[in-house]
């Protein structure tokens, strides 16, 4: 990851309103989705990120006409001629592996790096391969990841555990496979609907029943469409927390404020104030924090995992003892030893993190384990009053379009170091 780094001076509650980018976890599966049939679709909203970079750069070497500016991405995927994603990106980015049920749809194989484990975790694909076998995929798995899909058709597939990327892997695969696809034990997340509204705009029979299964009328020829991404909901998260931690007041607009439900009751629990109304979300964190003795993350609409190191960020100067408990992925508590730099009062037994609350954390130099844990130091570097410099800010910068431009927009004081 490049040694970017951010140089950030706290003390200051945060003020103001903040309108979100485009969502990292929806627009990723809807650019792989525009390989699916010929002709122009249009994105906008996108969030300029390196994962929707590196996504880009995948499809550009898979045929397709691939145009990026200010947001707004179109991709002419008429000219789609191979089966291979290549390698260098391919095997930087954990989402590559959703151009499998692409591939396996429109060109019938696919042939994939495979995918390695990252910084949070393991990150198998067990569940993705059993899915696309269900729909009738057969897989080499060697040095890469070869599949053959030439008599892909609909069918019942039943997930062992609510995985998002596998959801998303088994609809991809049957929009276009003849027949009619059930896919049980789906995720729920919201990004999935997202991308079954755009597949529906295309011309696509799919929705969620009543269960929360995924069904799929497929084999229709799909139509390119403009469409405009929804916020992101950790982007959102991530910004109250720092409204929270800074106890400042600071409201996100257009954004459906019940996406963040798991987010927004637990901030009540330790004496947030926090107003719904709508498309807004307004939080005042005027009065002292307390603890919450005890918060686990699980699939949606639990506590999303992906706030779970800027929640513990959030905990470290609440007064009492809190435990977290990771139950997504196995090895998300990297920032806890960064954050004990600062003085926080954390220690980890198994899949949990036991926090006493401190009156003060100090500024310390920081390196970004990961994403959601570098987020997570900017929101403790902005509760100290002296200056941290955060290291390896790449890895932030693979979800958030500009973490400074938008806290500097709520008065933190922030600047991207030379
Ligand atoms: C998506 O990852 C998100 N990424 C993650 O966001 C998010 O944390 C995660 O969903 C859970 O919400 C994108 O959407 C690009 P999973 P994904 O498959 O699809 C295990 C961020 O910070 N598992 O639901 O990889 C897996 O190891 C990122 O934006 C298997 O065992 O998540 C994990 O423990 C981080 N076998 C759990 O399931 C499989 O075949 C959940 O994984 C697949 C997953």
């Amino acid at each position: 990851m490049d040694l970017g780094s951010l140089e950030i001076t706290g003390g200051v509650p945060l003020h103001g309103e903040i309108g979100i980018q485009g969502s990292k976890n929806a627009v990723l599966p809807i650019l792989v989705a525009c390989i699916l049939g010929e002709g122009i679709c249009v994105i906008e909203n996108c969030p300029q990120i390196r994962d929707v970079a590196d996504t880009l750069e995948i499809m550009r070497h898979l045929g397709c006409l691939v145009q990026a500016a200010n947001g707004t991405v179109r991709i002419d995927a008429s000219c789609v001629d191979t089966f291979e994603t290549g390698g260098k990106e391919a095997a930087r980015i954990r989402s590559s592996v959703l151009f499998l049920g692409a591939l396996l749809g429109r060109m019938k194989k696919a042939m994939l790096p495979l995918p390695g484990g990252c910084a949070i975790g393991e990150r198998p694909i067990d569940q993705h391969i059993a899915a696309l076998r269900q729909l009738g995929a057969r897989f080499y798995l060697e040095e890469k990841i070869m599949a053959d899909a030439s008599d892909l058709k609909g069918g019942r597939v039943r997930l062992a555990m609510p995985s998002v990327g596998a959801t998303e892997n088994a609809i991809l695969a049957s929009v276009l496979a003849p027949g009619e696809t059930i896919i049980e034990h789906a995720a729920q997340e919201p990004e999935i609907d997202e991308l079954c509204e755009f597949l529906r705009l295309r011309g696509a029979q799919i929705g969620r029943t009543v269960e929360g299964n995924i069904c799929i009328q497929g084999g229709r020829a799909l139509r390119a469409v403009r469409y405009r991404m929804k916020s992101d909901r950790i982007v959102a998260g991530t910004y109250l927390l720092a409204a929270v931690a800074t106890r400042g007041q600071v409201t996100i607009k257009d954004f459906p404020c019940r996406e963040l439900d798991a987010l927004t009751s637990t901030l009540r629990a330790i004496g947030v104030s926090v107003a719904c109304i709508e498309d807004r979300i307004e939080v005042n964190a005027d009065r002292p924090l307390r603890a919450i003795s005890y918060l686990e993350t699980s699939p949606y609409p639990g506590f999303p995992t992906d706030l779970q190191s800027p929640m513990m960020a959030v905990l470290c100067r609440a007064r009492g003892e809190s435990c977290i408990c990771e139950t997504i992925f196995e090895n998300r508590f990297r920032t806890v030893a960064e954050l004990q730099k600062m003085g926080a009062k954390i220690h980890t037994e198994g899949r949990c993190a036991v926090v006493k609350g401190v009156p003060t954390l100090v500024p310390a130099r920081l390196t970004a384990p990961d994403l959601r844990g570098g987020a997570a130091l900017v929101i403790a570097a902005l509760q100290t009053n002296g200056t941290s410099v955060i290291q390896n800010t790449g890895y932030i910068e693979r979800g958030y379009e500009d973490i400074c431009r938008d806290l500097c927009g709520l008065g933190a004081k922030m600047r991207w170091g030379m």
